[in-house]
């Protein structure tokens, strides 16, 4: 590249820059700031064609259309590019013990059933039972009390009960840990499911030759007071998709073994299963003091 051609590229470079130095806010200005650099940097190493920009102007013009109260292509998009999992990094920091976090995922619904120790969350929903069994501890190892957990998954044909178009609640509750931290519940054994892939999302998987499926898992979050609320979620030891996540969420602290039972092993709350196979699993879960190296969390800007 001529020296001319690289002066004015540079040149518009910092033009913009500057263009937001009298931004009030320094956090605002930073975040502008920063994003212009990089922008242009990626725009000048690949040399984006105007036929390439027009193409990815359509494209977050279609995520945008198809974007609404239920579906938010936003964060599918960002969910898919890892830049969900970077940020839970970042806001997460590793501190102590502390169970990891990771990605939240679009299925979470407020006001979800209370289910007491040992009750089942499927309500329906088809799958193989699994007992869920774990202690709440704080990182000085000491029973957390009453902390909330709140469990949500995919019944066996992949999809969450908000997926269906009857208003039904399945495979999804929350309960309270007991005196001693502990928490068990049913749930079902978790399969793999696609995420939504009818869309510019699922398009540019396609279009790259990458799978939209999830390894199986089971959704949790964790909140108690005085420490950090936890997002996260137990995948299934074993599962091939453990390597190929679309969205980059497994960690291998969070792999556990799902131990395969058969009709006739005692359950351990004494329930019957009439003939059917199950499975047990143990999570035990550590949360970090609040505000315990959380980069940059509530932080927030002024637009
Ligand atoms: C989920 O696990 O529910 C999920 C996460 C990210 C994108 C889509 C679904
Ligand atoms: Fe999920």
């Amino acid at each position: 590249m001529s020296e001319e051609q690289s002066r004015r590229e540079q040149d518009l470079v910092d033009r913009v820059v500057r263009s937001f130095d009298g931004c009030p806010d320094p956090r605002l200005r930073y975040l502008v700031q920063a994003l212009v650099r990089h922008l242009h940097a990626y725009l000048r190493e690949v040399r984006l064609t105007e036929a390439e920009w027009e193409k990815a102007i359509a494209f977050l013009t279609d995520a945008g259309h198809i974007t609404d109260d239920k579906r938010q292509e936003f964060i599918l998009l960002s969910d898919v590019l890892g830049a969900s999992m970077q940020t839970i990094a970042v806001n997460n920091q590793a501190y102590a013990d502390a169970t990891e976090a990771t990605v939240f995922g679009p299925f979470f619904v407020e006001d979800s059933p209370r289910i007491e120790w040992g009750g089942d969350i499927a309500n329906g929903a088809e799958g193989e039972p699994c007992w869920v069994e774990g202690r709440v501890t704080d990182t000085d190892g000491s029973p957390v009390a009453g902390a909330r957990i709140e469990v949500w998954e995919a019944d066996e044909a992949g999809f969450y009960d908000v997926q269906y178009d009857d208003d039904r609640t399945a495979a999804r509750a929350h309960l309270l840990s007991d005196e001693e931290g502990r928490y068990a519940f049913w749930a079902i054994t978790p399969t793999p499911y696609p995420i939504p892939h009818d869309g510019p999302v699922g398009r540019m998987l396609a279009a790259v030759g990458r799978s939209p499926m999830r390894a199986s898992h089971l959704h949790f979050m964790v909140s108690a007071p005085g420490l950090r609320r936890l997002v996260t979620h137990i995948f299934v030891h074993g599962d091939e998709l453990l390597d190929s996540d679309s969205v980059f969420g497994v960690k291998d602290s969070l792999v556990k073994h799902f131990e395969k039972c058969e009709p006739h092993d005692p359950t351990p709350d004494g329930r019957t299963l009439e003939g059917r196979q199950w499975s047990r699993v143990r999570f035990d879960i550590v949360l970090a003091p609040a505000g315990a190296s959380e980069g940059n969390r509530g932080h927030s800007v002024t637009m």
